[in-house]
């Protein structure tokens, strides 16, 4: 791949990463100028470019080389460390960022006994996030079977094809609204700054030291 002289950072396109991180990175110092088809937005000050993605996308976006750096939230980025990205070189974990805090936990149906994880034994559980469940139940010793759902997930034990589901739940709004209850949880996640262990060592990487030097000074303020 040709190198590039300039950084690009790949973040989410639209959802509730985006403005939160736009922010974040407007404090460090940077700003954009908008493109008209919104997915690449040039930096004015420095050279450090956006690039607008599916979420999803982002960690494999940086482990092919496309993107350095990505703002994305850790169950993406564990996520892809278990399936996409198992052969691949882990990513880091650079920062924590403070924003998009959410959990990622089993729930079940109001009206299901839940007391202790044993009793998925058997069960049907979906969720988007296979590899991230499929650990814990290995880790746990319980053997349940995984429904893979793009989306949508909530409505599976509705539907009968599933009896719990594993999600992301941030205010809770969305398993009160199907009759779900949070029954445990897997992963506390928010959105993290990802890059590749190593750094590259030319101009990127000097802007990623000076960058991690900013984005330090602006989360102390903010604590
Ligand atoms: C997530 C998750 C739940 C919802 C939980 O979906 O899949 O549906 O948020 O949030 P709540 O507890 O505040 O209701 P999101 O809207 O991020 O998008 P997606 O399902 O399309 O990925
Ligand atoms: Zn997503
Ligand atoms: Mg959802």
């Amino acid at each position: 791949m040709k190198t590039r002289d300039r950084l690009r950072i790949a973040m989410q396109k639209s959802g509730r990463l985006t403005e939160p991180a736009l922010d974040l990175l407007n404090r460090c110092g940077l700003s954009f100028r908008q493109s008209r088809d919104k997915l690449f937005c040039f930096g004015e000050g420095e050279p450090v470019d956006l690039l607008l993605v599916r979420d999803d996308d982002i960690p494999g976006l940086i482990a092919q080389g496309v993107c350095d750096l990505g703002i994305v939230g850790r169950n993406v980025l564990s996520e892809y460390q278990l399936t996409d990205g198992r052969e691949a070189e882990p990513l880091a974990e650079w920062r924590p960022l403070g924003f998009g805090r959410c959990r990622l936990s089993i729930a079940v149906p109001q009206e299901m006994a839940y007391e202790e994880v044993g009793q998925l034994a058997g069960r049907r559980i979906a969720t988007s996030y296979p590899g991230l469940l499929r650990e814990w139940l290995r880790t746990n010793g319980v053997d349940a079977g995984v429904v893979t759902l793009a989306g949508s997930v909530e409505i599976a034990p509705r539907l009968g094809t599933a009896d719990a589901i594993c999600d992301l739940v941030q205010s809770g709004g969305t398993l009160v609204a199907n009759h779900l209850r949070e029954a445990d949880v897997l992963l506390e996640s928010e959105a993290v700054l990802a890059g590749p262990q190593t750094l590259p060592v030319d101009e990127r990487g000097d802007m990623i030291e000076l960058l991690l030097k900013r984005l330090d000074g602006v989360m102390q303020v903010r604590e």
